[in-house]
């Protein structure tokens, strides 16, 4: 660990509320460093340090802001330490309860969506902390630079910026999926197209799957005035480039922002080493006692989120049980759920559904001998990559997700071959759809089917789809996808 801050006038630059490195403070006063999960870091971790660059991002906690009061950090990494009120207005206000809701379509009628003047208020501290983050990047970027916005929460961040510094080459790259135009439309009008406007402001969006970047323009095209500009290209097609011209307005010339999709693959190499050393096979020797010898394996690992559908998952595996007893005491579904966004009551509440319905199935179910459902809440890499190396079947059933990397991810590792059970509202099943039993989510007795067919599927078919789902998932690593994006802003 080194003092920050990092040099200043730097070429390349990233921007996402997640950085890289989140601290604890303990007891006795001392810092704890924890290295960021999820697709979002993991993709920008890639980097490397062949590449010199400064990563903008936000104290995410009280750990966090005293890391930035005694300036501790990691070089390259510039932590800031927005007003605690303005931050949580910001991220689970608005980032998290509105726009990912959004994007994700999870409101439920009749209670939400209500935008009303307690969403105004938050949409300022929004708006303050997207220009927070976009004055740190003018500050350090050098002439030219190149900038890489990252995700939902700073939407508004490219507009920012291009005002402050119109010299940069400016990407804003989404990892969640984009709602249909009907969908995204709900938000009131002035702040769908103050959204919408804002990531315009970039030279170049980066979306994960042709689904979400062709949505992005239906977006364009049903919410902001025809004067604004104009749309070229489609992005479900195979028709080359996509972008919106955009209308000169008083002094601002005309100028192009381009559409882009970059999907995100799985780290192949790094998984294969990562998931043979020793914590692995120790973790993998306690799971192995909790699954019970002879038995298959259904696995699934994710935050506890609304949007990964970790309770239909639950219900469809119940569902099997009752339609075929000969599968009981010869399976375990093995949950891992990771605590999640707890400051939000939605979530907290999901948290607990979660461990209720798992629960019920082991009351109902279980034996001495057999517990159905092996739940484990407590986030640990090491037990993920021990469960997806026991994996006989990976349960990835999102209602929506931007990409989904587990489904990548077990493939690669899995020791005996899995069949993945893979929801078509995962932006993974664009690469993966071939080779997975596709289910649609909200189908609890058709997973249930689909979960009955994973396991009863031959070893020389299982074999086969894995080989071919290991290779589509890791075909464009974090790195590739990183150094695309960055080549594709190069002046
Ligand atoms: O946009 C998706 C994402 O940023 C993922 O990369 C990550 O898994 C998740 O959201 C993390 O959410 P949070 O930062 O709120 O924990």
């Amino acid at each position: 660990m080194v003092t920050t801050h990092a040099a200043p006038r730097a070429q390349v630059l990233l921007a996402s509320n997640r950085g890289p490195v989140s601290y604890a403070l303990k007891d006795d006063g001392s810092l704890e460093p924890k290295r960021g999960g999820g697709g979002l870091v993991s993709g920008l971790s890639a980097i490397g340090s062949d590449v010199e660059s400064v990563w903008v991002c936000a104290a995410l906690g009280e750990g966090d802001r005293e890391a930035v009061r005694r300036g501790v950090g990691e070089h390259g990494v510039r932590m800031l330490d927005i007003d605690a009120e303005v931050f949580s207005d910001a991220y689970n206000g608005i980032a998290n309860s509105v726009l990912w809701f959004v994007q994700h379509m999870l409101y439920q009628t009749p209670l939400e969506p209500v935008f009303d003047a307690e969403f105004r208020r938050q949409w300022a501290s929004y708006e303050a902390y997207n220009r927070a983050f976009a004055q740190a990047l003018a500050a350090e970027a050098g002439d030219g630079a190149r900038v890489l916005v990252q995700d939902y929460h700073l939407a508004l961040v490219p507009g920012m910026l291009r005002e402050l510094r119109p010299d940069l080459r400016i990407g804003h790259f989404s990892h969640t999926p984009w709602a249909p135009v009907d969908y995204f439309r709900m938000l009131p009008d002035d702040i769908a197209r103050q959204l919408l406007r804002g990531m315009l402001g970039a030279d170049r969006l980066g979306f994960l799957t042709r689904r979400w970047a062709s949505a992005f323009m239906a977006s364009v095209a049903g919410v902001l005035p025809a004067g604004e500009g104009e749309l070229f290209g489609a992005a479900e097609g195979e028709s080359g480039r996509c972008f919106f011209r955009h209308a000169p307005a008083g002094s601002l010339p005309a100028r192009d922002t381009d559409i882009a999709v970059h999907s995100l693959g799985a780290d192949g190499d790094f998984l294969r080493r990562r998931s043979h050393e020793p914590d692995v096979e120790e973790r993998m020797a306690a799971l192995r006692e909790q699954i019970g010898a002879g038995r298959k394996t259904i696995v699934r690992v994710d935050r506890t989120e609304l949007s990964k559908n970790i309770v239909r998952g639950l219900l469809a595996y119940r569902h099997l049980l009752e339609e075929h007893p000969e599968w009981r005491e010869r399976v375990v579904h093995v949950a891992f759920a990771y605590p999640s966004r707890q400051d939000l009551a939605v979530y907290r509440e999901y948290t607990e559904e979660v461990a209720r319905v798992a629960a019920d199935i082991n009351s109902s179910y279980g034996t001495e001998s057999w517990t159905p459902v092996v739940l484990h809440v407590q986030d640990d890499f090491a037990r993920s990559l021990a469960a997806y190396r026991l994996a006989d079947v990976a349960l990835v059933n999102p209602v929506r997700d931007g990409m989904n990397l587990v489904a990548k991810e077990v493939p690669v590792v899995s020791d005996a071959g899995c069949v993945l059970v893979l929801s078509r509202e995962a932006g993974a099943y664009e690469e993966l759809g071939e080779d997975a039993l596709v289910v649609n989510p909200y189908d609890v007795t058709g997973t249930a089917s689909a979960l009955y067919a994973a396991l009863s599927m031959g070893e020389g078919e299982r074999g086969e789809r894995t080989k071919r789902l290991a290779a589509a998932g890791t075909a464009l690593p974090p790195r590739a996808w990183f150094l695309g994006q960055l080549e594709a802003l190069a002046p």
